[in-house]
């Protein structure tokens, strides 16, 4: 979600329609939406911009819950740590998350076995369980109230035809589960269940006791708070520019300063180096989409998604003295929402939650970007083989909350010079990934001819196509030029190709943002980058 979000109460009457939910989009542009999570929580605790130059043992670029995460048990342990991030505090993906505590990855399981076999499915299973237990450990010794709530979760079919896929993973998460030390065979820790207190009829779901959710801000501020009490420090609105080898170890150059340093960690979403890592060639994003509802209805208790796309996902949060719903989905590959209905996403969303809640009122809305690895595995460990002493965090597929506690293990372990018995399975130079041949394609087929010069002449009837308020791409001589005329007719024109590598851009107008289809990068109609991998501004034009 940009920074510079907007926040919206919409109250539908019991008999709103379509018609109303559409009159809701005009009020929008008016109003001001936002995620939950950041705007339930006020506190910003006091982070500084970086002031002067540092030396640290470890610098990690990231102050989203993996990077915070890293940082807790590195603090800990006893290292100098210095954190830096071009936002605040949890304020990107971290901050707009449904936040489940889960290790029920949708329908993962039994496509893990299939694919790297049982000993690696072992691992991401194990690492992912404990996961859950390491983040109520950290909350209960740190005292961090974070609204933790034990809860079931559920992955659910509506389709009878679906059930052959639930009762497989099934069987697979029984069969992992039956390896752990000390559990009897016949035990089941995933169960069938035909009713999971859902307002609408499942055809079948796969059950999971205790799993967990809570607020992932509040954790978050928590934990920057610890790290601080460690003596770990923690730069905000600090962009990192470069990093460059020193010795064995590295300079991290920001805007105006470095941080010199033994360890790397990059744990800022979507890896900003480029080479040799490589992962613009083993991940791409996708954009999912959440609303909050409050309702007089009973809410469900638990975590719910889908097995399949379009994925529809619940669960509930405290709300002051009250508890309200979230429910998630309407997601797509970033940078490529239907062009005809600009609200896609949250029309999904909306009109779901007024089918199955029709006194609703929606009181928030957000939208984030996730990175998709292609074998479905994050990528945590060494950035590259050429790069020592640099590591990197990515690709958690939407299951961040427990893929962060994950890759703090791992890399804190690397460190620290200690085994991880789970760091195989996401090994973050496997190279499997690699053929994706339809995403290679689709990275160097969107190649932009633009202008060498910023000032531009273009006459008026070629801006005609461009309706006020709206954005796209207009041909001009043999170049292609991103328009965005805002409601009073004023034209910001910007170079639509990507800053990362170079693809074309598309217009996102629920936003007001320019979207990279290749690897996700997101900038302001202004041109100024808001997301990464890229980092560098799009180059502007001034119409005359
Ligand atoms: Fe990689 Fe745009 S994000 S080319």
């Amino acid at each position: 979600m940009q920074k510079d979000v907007f926040f919206i109460l919409l109250e539908f009457s019991s008999d709103s329609d379509e018609s109303s939910i559409q009159e809701s989009y005009e009020k929008r542009s008016e109003a001001f939406m936002n995620s939950y999570w950041i705007d339930s929580c006020k506190e910003i605790g006091k982070f500084e911009q970086i002031d002067r130059d540092y030396a640290t043992d470890v610098c990690i670029v990231g102050a989203g819950i993996c990077g915070l995460s890293i940082g807790y048990y590195l603090a800990k342990a006893g290292l100098r740590v210095i954190i830096l991030d071009k936002d605040g505090v949890g304020e990107k993906a971290s901050g707009h998350t449904t936040a489940k505590i889960t290790l029920q990855h949708n329908l993962v399981y039994d496509y893990l076995i299939n694919s790297f076999g049982a000993e690696k499915a072992l691992q991401y299973f194990l690492a992912n369980k404990e996961a859950i237990s390491n983040i109520k450990k950290i909350i209960d010794t740190e005292n961090i109230n974070c609204d933790f709530e034990v809860q079931p979760n559920f992955v659910y079919a509506t389709k009878t035809e679906d059930i052959a896929k639930i009762q497989s993973e099934i069987k697979a998460i029984n069969i992992l589960n039956a390896c752990v030390e000390g559990t009897e065979k016949h035990e089941s820790f995933a169960e069938f269940v035909t009713d999971c207190g859902l307002p609408f009829k499942v055809a079948g779901a796969i059950k999971i006791d205790k799993q967990a959710q809570f607020h992932p801000r509040k954790y978050m501020l928590g934990l920057a708070r610890t790290i601080k009490e460690y003596g770990g420090l923690i730069f905000t609105n600090s962009r990192v520019t470069d990093c460059e080898k020193d010795g064995k170890g590295y300079i991290t150059h920001t805007d105006g300063y470095t941080v010199k340093s033994k360890y790397v960690v990059i744990a800022s979403h979507y890896p900003f180096i480029n080479f040799p890592g490589f992962h613009f060639l083993k991940m791409y994003q996708e954009t999912s989409y959440a609303i909050a509802i409050e309702t007089k209805k009973t809410l469900p208790e638990g975590m719910f998604i889908n097995e399949k796309e379009p994925v529809l996902s619940f669960r509930s949060a405290k709300y002051g003295d009250k508890r309200l719903l979230i429910i998630g989905g309407g997601g797509h590959k970033t940078g490529y929402a239907p062009e005809s209905d600009v609200n896609y996403g949250y029309d999904c969303l909306e009109k779901e939650a007024k089918k199955l809640y029709p006194d609703c009122n929606i009181l928030y809305k957000w939208n984030t970007r996730d990175c998709v690895s292609l074998d479905k595995v994050p990528y945590i460990g060494g950035f590259s083989d050429f790069m020592p002493n640099m590591y990197v965090a990515t690709g958690f597929n939407k299951w961040g909350m427990t893929s962060s506690n994950v890759a703090a293990n791992i890399i804190t372990d690397r460190i620290l010079g200690n085994e991880n018995k789970y760091a195989d399975i996401f090994d973050s130079t496997r190279l499997k990934p690699v053929k994706n041949r339809a995403e290679l394609k689709n990275m160097v087929g969107q190649v932009v001819k633009s202008f060498t010069s910023n000032r531009i002449k273009i006459p008026k009837e070629n801006l005609g196509a461009i309706k006020n308020d709206n954005g796209g791409i207009i041909d001009f001589e043999g170049s292609s030029i991103g328009v965005y005329k805002d409601k009073d007719g004023n034209v910001f024109a910007v170079n639509p190709t990507c800053s990362h590598l170079g693809c074309l851009l598309t217009w996102n107008n629920v936003d007001k943002t320019w979207d990279c289809p290749c690897h996700g990068s997101r900038f302001d109609y202004t041109g100024k980058n808001l997301y990464d991998p890229a980092f560098r501004d799009l180059k502007k034009y001034e119409i005359e």
